[in-house]
């Protein structure tokens, strides 16, 4: 089959619930998305699997739920309010607003375009010849900086509130909370606080999906260690994202890491790689990992005047600012290359073409399906015993389906990525021998269409195999 496109992706999710266009029956919103009934089973696994590995697994990480509003000095000491913005350029002949280094960086590569100072900007979409990609005029307005943290009123009357922003990253809420962590847990250097929650951001181009959204989600960890040594820190997180993303099941060969040239850091950052991924359109930043020094640490407390320094258990007179190792993750982007990797087209033997998500079967929405073969009375009653037993014995994520010939079940459930269905036939309730023992009951594997008799009493057991494989 040859390459898949982002459309049959965004359309898989449309038609079957994954993700649906943000407030569609207005006309929607620009590049806004919902996720659906399965869009948010996928979404939350993603979530879980990482709370799970990053946070639970380990004894040098605690967990953060901090707010998305914050007091707007968070965003002074920061920088964000002074550096948090993107080239914008104006078409002046049909007046549409663009991002000028995207513009540019398929003709002078990433690198480059990301380090261009405002005014190379429009001579350089002029001597490329960048035409503008809606009126198509080469008719450019000077760059200027476009702060993208979006700006709301905090009170009850408008125009009286302060100005807050929504948070851009999560970050910084866990700075602000490093004292409020380190004296209420036992935590020593190195140890990390992992958050998983929304950021915000006025995108001049969003687009591609869910790659660019200007709301999105972010599982972010700050790693706080001793400056000395740090640098093997940043490597080994750089090993364990890598790893993390390949074992739920992303082909390494379109993973790649990509260090930022100097001139292209943030303002925060003395050191940052990139894991990107190969999407359909081209290679694009999917995490990134950032040595952030002692920079946002040192700024609150200037800014804040509250000391947040730390002190080391073994010499109470070494008190410093301790470094961070940050590893970013888009929640959103990890999803979206969850579902392009798992999207497959398999010719079968009869010439029809199935889809198949093959998710990690950790990922999948649903992971047993039980399938009555047909609505007859008795059938529905075994199934519901079956999906009954499995509730009480498992925490796995069940659908019943009785809807449609078993064919046509089948199929939605390899659309969905289930990795497992159950069949309950007429064998099962004693009446057809043909179709199977009583009491048995075929268990059919996703991947390998393989079906298998099994017994109901040893089904758990089969189950437990099945997922420790
Ligand atoms: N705290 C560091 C930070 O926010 P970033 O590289 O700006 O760093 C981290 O963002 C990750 O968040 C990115 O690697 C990307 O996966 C995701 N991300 C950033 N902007 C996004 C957007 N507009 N839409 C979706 N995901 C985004």
């Amino acid at each position: 089959m040859s390459a898949i496109s982002l459309d049959q992706v965004v359309s898989l999710c449309k038609r079957r619930g994954f993700i649906f266009p943000g407030s569609e029956i207005y006309g929607g919103l620009a590049n806004t998305w919902d996720y659906g009934p399965l869009g948010v089973e996928l979404k939350n696994r993603v979530k879980q699997e990482w709370w799970n590995t990053f946070v639970h697994r380990r004894q040098d990480m605690v967990g953060l739920d901090s707010s998305i509003l914050m007091n707007p000095k968070v965003w002074e000491a920061s920088g964000h309010v002074g550096s948090f913005a993107d080239p914008l350029v104006d078409c002046k002949s049909c007046n549409e607003r663009y991002r000028g280094d995207k513009l540019l960086e398929e003709k002078i590569g990433v690198e480059a375009a990301a380090i261009l100072t405002l005014d190379q900007v429009k001579p350089m979409l002029e001597a490329e010849k960048i035409n503008c990609p809606k009126c198509g005029n080469n008719d450019w307005s000077e760059a200027k900086h476009f702060n993208l943290m979006f700006k709301t009123q905090q009170g009850v009357i408008e125009g009286e509130g302060d100005d807050i922003y929504m948070r851009p990253e999560t970050a910084q809420g866990i700075f602000v909370n490093f004292d409020n962590v380190l004296t209420t847990t036992r935590m020593r250097l190195p140890f990390g606080i992992g958050q998983i929650g929304k950021a915000f951001r006025n995108e001049i181009t969003p687009g591609n999906f869910i790659f660019r959204t200007r709301e999105f989600e972010q599982m972010e960890i700050e790693y706080f260690v001793e400056p000395k040594g740090k640098d093997k820190h940043f490597e080994s997180w750089k090993k364990q994202v890598w790893d993390w993303y390949k074992d739920l099941g992303l082909d390494e060969k379109k993973l790649r890491l990509r260090d930022h040239e100097q001139d292209e850091l943030c303002h925060y950052s003395t050191q940052t790689v990139d894991i990107e991924y190969e999407f359909p359109w081209g290679w694009g930043e999917l995490f990134g990992l950032a040595d952030r020094g002692d920079y946002d640490l040192s700024q609150h407390e200037k800014l804040s005047g509250e000391e947040l320094k730390y002190t080391d258990p073994d010499d109470p007179k070494n008190k410093f600012i301790p470094h961070v190792i940050e590893p970013s993750f888009g929640c959103d982007r990890t999803v979206l290359t969850f579902l392009l990797e798992a999207y497959t087209e398999e010719e079968l033997e009869n010439g029809d073409v199935r889809i198949v998500m093959k998710f990690d079967k950790r990922l999948s929405p649903v992971q047993i399906a039980i399938l009555p073969l047909s609505k007859k009375e008795p059938l529905i009653k075994k199934a519901q015993e079956v999906y009954d037993y499995l509730t009480d014995t498992t925490s796995l994520v069940l659908d019943f389906d009785i809807t449609g010939s078993i064919g046509k079940r089948y199929r939605r459930q390899d659309e969905i990525g289930t990795p497992l269905c159950i069949t309950v036939d007429f064998g099962t309730i004693g009446e057809d021998k043909d179709q199977g023992d009583p009491d048995t009951i075929t268990l059919r594997d996703r991947d390998t269409l393989e079906q298998k008799r099994v017994k109901i009493e040893d089904l758990h057991a089969a189950i437990v195999e099945y997922w420790k494989s």
